[in-house]
């Protein structure tokens, strides 16, 4: 199968010389003539290539690239700048986007071609090399252990948890991390971390989930820098009705649970589909409590349907998140009371540094490593990756 190459240049006549130069060399072409053209064609077309211009009208290429580069999609395809612009602080800022190489116009054919070859046999190396030995690509043949986090009502913390949990677990034993939203249209840590475009989840769920194999997956998670993977979930509140398609989110879990050695879902409140089919897949179920006696009454309640569910104290563990410092509020022993279960686990308030946190796009967790959050983290963390 020929290479395909992603042209794109507002100028039609750089366009089809370049284009027609490419063809002669045995190359597909397809053409883009401004960048949201570029966007929606690199995705669409999953190029081998994409030969950017710098100045366009519509979005420039630094701007292109950085989004290309921000999107599961397309963030590994290789990309040569190629503009007039010859600046060294072009060059760098071209880089620093995101670029693979960059030329400068004009160019002799046979110099745009040998960059090109030499851009992708790099590409094609490193991909050999990443199938094999880069700890972020799957390479896990058993079933994660598996955690569902859960609440009986919505905003008590549960993504707060599985995002700070996830990135511990990760940060504190070194095994491969994933943490999959498993929110459609409620979606938050994509935009807490700094994502433009976290719609993986929903992106995946528009597919037919069950010829979904680990590598069709691959390209929907996004690497963290602390190690860990992410699965997104979009904001949009009309993706929410995705939440119904149960058997998908089955389907989905019994892929994704051989693509790393932890897996964090986050499920949101109340039991809902997704909940129905994910919920007995889990080794673990954390649920997310707060000290208040309404909520306790709901937890109580929850704790009854897990049961009935199949899942015992053995597999739930419950922890108190304590998000407001107040002197009247209840025990820890007085919860347990109410309740009716063990609490394993309690969070004090952190208002702060949750606000610090996500202004930085960061996880709490690694923000402030040595916070008192952070020590309660690794805390819950030990748990998990020593039980008892
Ligand atoms: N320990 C804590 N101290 C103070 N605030 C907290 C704490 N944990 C979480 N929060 C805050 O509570 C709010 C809700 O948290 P989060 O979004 O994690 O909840 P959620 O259960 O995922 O909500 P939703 O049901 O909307 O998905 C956030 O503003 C978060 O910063
Ligand atoms: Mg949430």
């Amino acid at each position: 199968m020929p290479e395909k190459i992603l042209v794109v240049d507002d100028d039609v006549d750089t366009l089809r010389l370049v284009g027609l130069m490419l063809e002669r060399n045995g190359f597909e072409i397809v053409a883009a003539g401004n960048g949201r053209q570029a966007l929606l064609a690199a995705v669409r077309e999953q190029p081998d290539l994409i030969i950017l211009d710098v100045m366009m009208p519509d979005m420039d290429g630094y701007e292109i690239t950085r989004k290309l580069r921000a999107d599961p999609k397309t963030m590994a395809i290789p990309i040569i700048m190629f503009t007039a612009k010859s600046q060294i602080d072009d060059k760098i800022t071209g880089f620093e986007a995101g670029a693979d190489d960059y030329l400068t116009k004009p160019t002799q054919p046979r110099e745009l071609l040998a960059h090109i070859k030499a851009v992708l046999a790099r590409a094609a190396k490193s991909q050999m090399a990443g199938a094999s030995a880069a700890p972020t690509k799957t390479i896990v043949q058993e079933k994660a252990h598996t955690m569902g986090v859960i609440a009986p009502k919505g905003g008590l913390g549960v993504s707060t948890l599985a995002l700070n949990l996830g990135v511990t677990l990760r940060l504190r034993s070194k095994k491969s991390t994933l943490i999959a939203e498993y929110r459609p249209g409620q979606g938050t840590m994509g935009l807490q971390l700094g994502y433009t475009r976290p719609e993986g989840l929903v992106e995946l769920l528009q597919r037919q989930v069950s010829e979904l194999s680990t590598r069709a997956i691959e390209p929907y998670l996004v690497a963290h820098r602390s190690g860990t993977r992410f699965l997104f979930s979009s904001y949009r509140p009309k993706d929410a009705i995705f939440v119904k398609e149960g058997k998908s989110f089955e389907l989905l879990t019994r892929t994704l649970v051989y693509m790393s050695e932890y897996m964090v879902i986050d499920l949101g409140a109340a039991i809902t589909p997704v909940g129905e089919y994910t919920l007995p897949q889990c080794d673990r179920v954390i649920m997310v409590i707060e000290p208040i006696p309404q909520t306790l009454q709901q937890a109580k309640a929850m704790i009854q349907d897990l049961q009935e569910m199949g899942i015992g104290s053995g597999r739930l563990q419950v922890v108190l998140v304590n998000r407001i410092r107040s002197d009247i509020q209840m025990s820890w022993s007085q919860v347990q009371e109410e309740i009716q279960h063990r609490v394993a686990m309690l969070f004090t308030p952190a208002p702060e540094l949750l606000y610090q946190a996500a202004v930085r796009n960061s996880p709490a967790v690694i923000y402030q490593s040595d916070s008192l959050t952070a020590q309660q983290f690794a805390k819950l963390a030990d748990m998990i990756i020593e039980p008892a």
